[in-house]
């Protein structure tokens, strides 16, 4: 069949296929600004060179597309706001999610598993949420639907996973972002033996990572993080089959109406992984510091070179892209 023909038969998905191979060099020149400030102590500054570079990027892009998770709301965020449009206007209507700097902290410390990532999808199917905390629950695929849950005790869903492996709690690793406000969660895991993997920063990567089990050792993602890398996390996760639920934290009346104005009318909505993402999604994210996910960016002379995994739910393909850049390299990115 020749390729016009493939086109006139499979017409949106071959122009998604076309889209994953922008949205590569969307992240990869993300990474790449916001590794030029590795080690410099400043997330500001990082997360600001990826922001411009990813948006810069995003225009050039023939989609008619809208921030659904952006750098926060118009008032406090310049660029790549939330209902912001991007791209020239001139092709499918879309939505996108992005986090052009997925551990601002990771970078500027140089600490592994910054990445910059993004997820694009048909207008009208990422969760269009206000910048709030998000409780979140995650496991990698291969289990009956249902076996964990959001609103379950978390010693319940670790006996629930385990007995579904067919190993004992002691053999099963939950990851947690490290903070306060965990204590009482790794208290409860903790006491059903389970290992526990403690992470800075990144959960993005951290909910990932459940579908990398042979790779990682993580069975499940427990705990509360970002609400716009929970959406990212989630469209990542649906490529592959994982399952996830995320509840926003909206935890004044102020947030709940925020939320409203948004579209979302009952704040305590448990939303599954395929209301957060659903229809076909594209999600690409390119390492800036080396990580377990994904290579950061080396700057090798007349050579950048960088790691991007790409993540496409119609097909479920994955596809890592290692990128040698000269041009990048001789201009100095432009
Ligand atoms: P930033 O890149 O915006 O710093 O986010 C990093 C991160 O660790 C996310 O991966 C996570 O979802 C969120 O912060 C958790 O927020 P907090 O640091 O407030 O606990």
């Amino acid at each position: 069949m020749s390729e016009h023909n493939d086109i006139t038969v499979r017409p949106r998905e071959v122009i998604e296929r076309i889209l994953s191979m922008e949205l590569v060099r969307v992240t990869e020149r993300a990474a790449v600004s916001a590794a030029l400030l590795r080690g410099r102590g400043d997330e500001k500054a990082a997360d600001q060179a990826a922001v411009d570079a990813m948006r810069r990027e995003l225009n050039k892009l023939p989609i008619d597309g809208r921030i659904v998770i952006g750098e926060g709301e118009r008032d406090e965020a310049p660029m790549l706001f939330i209902g912001e449009k991007v791209g020239n206007g001139t092709g499918p209507k879309v939505d996108i999610a992005v986090d052009p700097l997925e551990g601002t902290t990771l970078c500027a410390k140089d600490m592994p598993g910054a990445i910059a990532v993004m997820a694009m999808a048909q207008a009208g199917s990422l969760l269009y949420a206000p910048d709030v905390y998000m409780d979140k629950i995650a496991i990698g695929p291969g289990y009956a639907p249902g076996i964990v849950d959001l609103d379950a005790k978390p010693e319940d869903n670790i006996h629930a996973l385990a007995k579904a492996k067919g190993v004992k709690p002691s053999e099963i690793t939950a990851l947690i972002m490290d903070r306060p406000r965990h204590a009482e969660l790794i208290d409860a895991v903790r006491k059903t033996g389970a290992s526990i993997r403690l992470i800075t920063d990144g959960d993005v990567a951290g909910v990932i990572f459940t579908a990398m089990q042979q790779q990682t050792g993580i069975d499940i993602y427990l705990g509360i993080g970002g609400a716009p890398e929970g959406v990212l996390a989630a469209a990542a996760l649906r490529c592959v089959g994982g399952q996830m639920q995320g509840r926003l934290i909206l935890d004044s009346q102020e947030k709940v109406e925020r939320a409203k104005t948004m579209g979302i009318t009952d704040p305590l909505k448990k939303y599954d992984m395929n209301e957060l993402a659903s229809g076909d999604v594209i999600v690409s994210a390119t390492g800036v510091t080396d990580g377990a996910l994904l290579a950061g960016v080396k700057f090798k002379g007349d050579v950048i070179e960088t790691e991007t995994i790409v993540y496409r739910s119609i097909t479920g393909t994955v596809r890592k892209i290692y990128g040698e850049h000269r041009e990048m390299a001789k201009f100095n990115l432009d």
